[in-house]
């Protein structure tokens, strides 16, 4: 039986479990992040998670951040054997009702591109822009922006989040090597 459940104290080896398994299966994933700590999931600082439980066993989970008039899925993973099965469809589900329990009209997800973006439109998103996850060794140029235009994420890794931002930062005369391309899409609540 699945059970969609608030993440709560002590769920967070099961976090790290479900985390790690569920996105190490993804080519892109390494590229873009590294697993998650029992430390880090004794702090996560969303504003909701949610696991799916099948009999019993964390299969899935979506952590969701409010950035003021939206909510962001900065997570959403199902474990690969459990996959096709409808309980992304749920966790998503759980994640439109929270939000909207919020008074939130409008939800958002980055997926790499060729990879989630068919489920994302299944349930109603639509593509708004692509972003960028981009190396670039020399910071002396950038470090005006960041935090404006681009964002760190560390070891000559930097978040840009629009072809606008992409142009900006290219006409800066910085070499950038693009590791990862995001389809940005949204869902009106
Ligand atoms: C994206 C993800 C959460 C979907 O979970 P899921 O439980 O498999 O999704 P569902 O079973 O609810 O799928 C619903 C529909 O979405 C579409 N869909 C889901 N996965 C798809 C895929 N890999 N390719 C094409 N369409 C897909 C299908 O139309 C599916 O319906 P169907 O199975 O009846 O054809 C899961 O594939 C996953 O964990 N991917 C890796 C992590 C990731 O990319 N997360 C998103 C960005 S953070």
């Amino acid at each position: 039986m699945l059970r969609i459940r608030r993440f709560v104290e002590g769920d967070e080896e099961t976090y790290v479990k479900v985390y790690n398994e569920g996105f190490s299966s993804e080519e892109w994933w390494s590229t873009v992040d590294k697993p998650v700590t029992i430390t880090e999931a004794s702090n996560l600082d969303y504003d909701a998670t949610f696991l799916a439980e099948v009999d019993g066993q964390a299969v899935g989970l979506i952590d969701l951040k409010n950035y003021g008039d939206e909510f962001h899925i900065e997570n959403l993973v199902v474990i690969q054997d459990f996959r096709r099965k409808g309980i992304g469809t749920k966790l998503l589900n759980k994640a439109v009702h929270y939000s909207k329990s919020k008074g939130i009209k409008r939800i958002r997800a980055e997926t790499p591109v060729q990879n989630a973006s068919k489920f994302f439109k299944k349930n109603g998103f639509r593509l708004i822009k692509y972003a960028f996850l981009v190396e670039i060794q020399d910071r002396t140029y950038i470090e005006p922006y960041l935090n404006k235009r681009l964002y760190f994420e560390g070891d000559h890794k930097y978040w840009i989040p629009s072809e606008k931002e992409m142009h900006f930062i290219r006409k800066l005369g910085v070499t950038i090597k693009t590791i990862t391309k995001f389809k940005v899409m949204v869902k009106q609540l």
